[in-house]
């Protein structure tokens, strides 16, 4: 059986990367391999991604994406745009990383965001990220029950804006679930236009 490290190195999400310089190319493939399986997928907004019954994550530009993929997301990591200093102090104290063994949950929740939002000023998107909709405020309090990644496609001409990943064990999906809630009644998510939850549950494959 493969362990969580070996199989971090070749298909996962590896580290929280918060201070992290170097950017990080992520692939998520939609289809009929891959360690994650599907347990169920919405679209919340806007129009559904194809139904597939795994997704494979590659974060190695070089490695080959599972043929036939019925979609691929791409994203990468990026800078942080809205995180004050003593909101990060916070977010790295409680911040759990990424691969826990316990941690065979997952959800990937891909976001595009409406013009609207991107013709508002940094500082009245700030306004409603955190200071209307409490975002890091809210996130916080569900650390470190839930790991997460984001990645950003919009720069690189992707459908959607962000790739949104949690990682959590089964005895956190309901306070996942009450997270993903609250976090939707904000004024922050009266400007998403598209939103699919893809919930998955991690299969180790024994050799
Ligand atoms: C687990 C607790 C969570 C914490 C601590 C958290 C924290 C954060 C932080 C600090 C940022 C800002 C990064 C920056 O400065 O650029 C962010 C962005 C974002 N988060 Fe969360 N988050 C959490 C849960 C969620 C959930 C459940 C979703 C739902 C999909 C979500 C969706 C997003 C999106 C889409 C962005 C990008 C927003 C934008 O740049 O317009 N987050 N989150």
């Amino acid at each position: 059986m493969l362990s969580r490290p070996d199989l971090h190195s070749t298909a996962l999400v590896t580290s929280v990367r918060m201070t992290k310089a170097a950017r990080l190319h992520v692939c998520f493939a939609g289809g009929g391999t891959g360690a994650w399986h599907v347990e169920r997928m919405s679209a919340v907004m806007g129009p559904p991604l194809p139904a597939v019954d795994r997704v494979a994550v590659r974060e190695d530009q070089n490695l080959p994406v599972p043929p036939g993929s019925p979609w691929l997301l791409r994203g990468v990591t990026s800078y942080e745009r809205y995180v004050q200093r003593r909101e990060r102090s916070a977010l790295v104290e409680r911040q759990p990383a990424l691969g826990r063994p316990e941690a065979t949950c997952a959800a990937l929740i891909p976001i595009r965001k409406s013009a609207a939002w991107w013709e508002l000023t940094q500082d009245e998107r700030r306004a409603i990220f955190e200071e209307r909709s409490g975002h890091i405020t809210t996130g916080l309090a569900y650390l470190p029950a839930i790991a997460r990644d984001l990645y950003h496609g919009r720069d690189l001409g992707e459908p959607f804006d962000f790739l949104t990943w949690f990682e959590y064990a089964r005895a956190s999906s309901e306070l996942f679930d009450e997270l993903i809630g609250k976090l939707r009644a904000t004024e922050e998510w009266a400007y998403v236009e598209r939103e699919v939850d893809i919930r998955l549950t991690l299969h180790v494959e024994t050799s």
